[in-house]
């Protein structure tokens, strides 16, 4: 069902969702009905997100005890550790697969936190290797949205209220609380999650730019309807102010025959993002290409910001093209889903991730600053060329995943080895050969 934050209805079986009201006093099917809310029940009108389910079971069954269990490499904010120093400028490899059985919970790696989980201000980012499909097994996290960004493979959410598969060059937003399975569809995949602790993510607002381009609403796709009724012990593990628990059922907790209301998980096709930039010179700041934003408690300035480099044309004139040099004072962690990067035409390979974080300064290397300083300027298409970028307001921490065990590039520092001094006194500056 197309558009994002739409209030859908959608029901597997004729007849399922009520009609005209929400809580009838006996449900069509014999089913439960049963609000999810996604903002607190006062949140202002334009804002407050809630679905209402119609299922087989209520919630309070799909959940017993609780025991606590260890799901080694997915860390949660603060997770400051004394002997990693996160000041620096970072680069890593594709991280490789390993030969052990994954599944999305054990799979996730996380590389960077920031702000705290337990005030749900800020984020993590991990890294996911999935080698294995979730059998009779379900996850939720409380603490949390996802972002996910397939980088290889395709993966299948069967969620509560629908399933939806993405491959790379889409994106799926996973609500919090939402509970969910996610299988393999072909060999093992590889992408990058952003999880919001904080505010939801929503479309950047265009300001004079309008009503159009960038990521348009109708884009965004929610599944319809889909139900399990099967009987199987399974079990259900729930992150929850970043620690893991593990609870056992005996049926599938996916028994939402139909729905209706506007907090849902969907998907998006980063193919259908029309970028727009300079079309006479100079060069816009990177928020131009804002995909998502989730807001922090000041205005303009992002818990988030999910941001998109792909395909464009570079037309400015008179104009160094390639993103300037600068220090932010938000920090930036990039993945790469394929090409190459126009700053940095080497080492940064698809799959790789690099972490500039608050106040360190970043640029070009100096291969693509000379280029880009002699270049003749044409219209030039930037071609075969997908990252994207986290960016954040809170200061990032590695983990010891990603400090230790994570292909870090040791000699990234280097990559500004070569800059040289053009300076000499001169208005024509000394360019060398
Ligand atoms: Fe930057």
């Amino acid at each position: 069902m197309p558009g994002f934050g739409n209030d859908f209805e959608t029901e597997a079986l004729p007849g399922a969702l009520p009609r005209g009201m929400n809580s009838p006093q006996k449900c069509a099917y014999g089913l439960y009905g049963e609000q999810l809310t996604g903002t607190a029940f006062t949140a202002p009108s334009h804002q407050n997100e809630r679905t209402w389910c119609y299922r087989i079971r209520p919630s309070v069954k799909h959940v017993s005890r609780f025991s606590r269990i260890d799901v080694p490499y997915w860390k949660s904010a603060p997770h400051v550790l004394d002997d990693i120093t996160s000041l620096g400028q970072y680069r890593w490899d594709p991280v490789p697969h390993s030969d052990a059985d994954l599944t999305w919970i054990d799979g996730m790696h996380t590389m960077t936190t920031a702000g705290d989980v337990y005030t749900q201000v800020g984020m993590a980012m991990h890294v996911y290797l999935v080698t294995a499909s979730m059998t009779d097994e379900y996850f939720f996290s409380a603490d949390s949205e996802l972002l996910v960004v397939p980088q290889e493979g395709r993966l299948r959410f069967c969620t509560e209220l629908g399933v939806i598969e993405v491959a790379p060059k889409e994106i799926a937003i996973l609500p919090r609380g939402l509970v969910y399975r996610v299988e393999l569809l072909d060999g093992p995949a590889r992408g990058f999650v952003c999880e919001n602790y904080g505010q939801k993510l929503e479309l950047p607002g265009r300001g004079p730019i309008g009503a159009n381009c960038m990521a348009n609403r109708r884009d965004f796709k929610t599944p319809v309807a889909a139900f399990e009724d099967r009987d199987a012990h399974s079990r259900v593990v729930i992150k929850w102010q970043g620690q893991f628990h593990e609870t056992f059922i005996d049926h599938s907790p996916l028994d939402v025959v139909a729905w209706h209301g506007n907090y849902a998980p969907c998907k998006y096709d980063l193919r259908d993002y029309c970028p727009i930039g300079a079309i006479l010179f100079d060069h816009p700041d990177p928020s131009i290409f804002t995909v998502l934003t989730a807001p922090s408690g000041v205005p303009g300035t992002a818990n988030i910001d999910f941001v998109l480099f792909k395909e464009r044309w570079m037309t400015a004139e008179n104009t160094f093209r390639p993103p300037w040099y600068h220090k932010n004072v938000m920090s930036e962690l990039m993945g790469n889903i394929y090409g190459q990067y126009d700053a940095k035409p080497n080492g940064f390979a698809p799959g790789g991730i690099s972490l500039h974080n608050m106040m360190l300064p970043h640029g070009p290397d100096n291969v693509a600053f000379e280029k880009a300083s002699n270049a003749d300027l044409g219209p030039e298409k930037l071609d075969n060329t997908m990252s994207f970028m986290f960016e954040t307001r809170f200061p990032q921490h590695l983990t010891e995943y990603a400090a230790r065990q994570a292909p870090l590039q040791d000699d990234y520092i280097h990559c500004w080895d070569g800059i040289e001094k053009h300076f000499d006194g001169t208005p024509e500056g000394n360019w060398g050969k």
